[in-house]
């Protein structure tokens, strides 16, 4: 495998670029090779079985690619990552939030996503082991979610009192884990809503962190000085060259309509 070869960042649709911008600020040699299963998305209300078959076609499509490694830069995803064929080294978001989580000793703790991810219970589990006694919370917010996916949506008013809802469900805790990309799209709506409130954690410069550390474990960081990202798509998303430039600051320059296979 080349130190060379594209790391595959994978989510439903726009958030997990909130990564992929981290990947490019803190391992600036790293080729990216984006994948938003947008045909798929959301993949919040879907069952388990659903966001693991799209998660391993994510993976094959990845390994034909040539990538060298894969990031599940989607929350709902990465609860499924263990159904995963291992075809790839994997870096997923629940390890890297929990460990960023539990550094800031917090006195309690809610998590903020998808009802996939809440209802599998993977971070609950994963906070009561690595912060044992510690009160967490954790609240699905599809309704905010469906807006924050797509940056918002025209009507700030509603986007504000949707992702006040969210918060005012776990006010009183110390820190809220973004456990949806997703609300990385709305990141300055939501520091105005919450006002200082919760402590936020996006956990997107760990998963990097965790990156690197993989990459480097295994003789595959690359040197490059020509990185090259290229951005993929499973159905048309127009808003995706403005997000990912205006919002994250990535060179879109061209999306790329792909085909996973996805088995039925
Ligand atoms: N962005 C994804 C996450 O982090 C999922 C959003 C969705 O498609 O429902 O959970």
């Amino acid at each position: 495998m080349s130190r060379d070869a594209p790391v595959g960042v994978f989510d439903s649709g726009m958030g997990g670029l909130a990564v992929a911008a981290c990947i490019a600020r803190d391992l600036p040699s790293e080729s990216i090779l984006y994948l938003g299963d947008v045909e798929h998305r959301p993949f919040g209300p879907r069952t388990a079985a659903e966001v693991a078959e799209y998660a391993r076609a994510a993976e094959a499509f990845f390994q034909a690619q040539g990538a060298k490694a894969m990031v599940i830069a989607c929350n709902t995803a990465s609860v499924v990552a263990d159904r995963l064929r291992g075809l790839l080294p994997v870096v997923e978001m629940v390890g890297p939030a929990v460990a960023a989580a539990a550094e800031l000793r917090p006195r309690s703790i809610a998590v903020l996503g998808t009802s996939g991810t809440v209802a599998s219970g993977v971070y609950q589990r994963a906070l009561a082991a690595a912060l044992p006694g510690t009160p967490v919370v954790a609240r699905a917010c599809e309704c905010a979610l469906r807006l924050a996916e797509r940056g918002g949506g025209d009507d700030q008013a509603l986007l504000e009192r949707r992702l006040g809802e969210c918060l005012e469900a776990v006010v009183g805790y110390d820190v809220a884990i973004l456990a949806c990309t997703d609300f990385t799209c709305v990141r300055a709506t939501l520091d105005r809503v919450n006002a200082g409130r919760l402590r936020l954690l996006d956990p997107a410069e760990a998963v990097a962190a965790q990156l690197r550390r993989l990459l480097e474990g295994r003789g595959l960081l690359s040197a490059s000085t020509r990185p090259r990202h290229r951005f993929c798509v499973t159905a048309p998303e127009p808003a995706f060259p403005a997000i990912g430039r205006g919002r994250f600051r990535l060179p879109v320059e061209m999306v790329e309509l792909v085909r996973t296979e996805v088995r039925t």
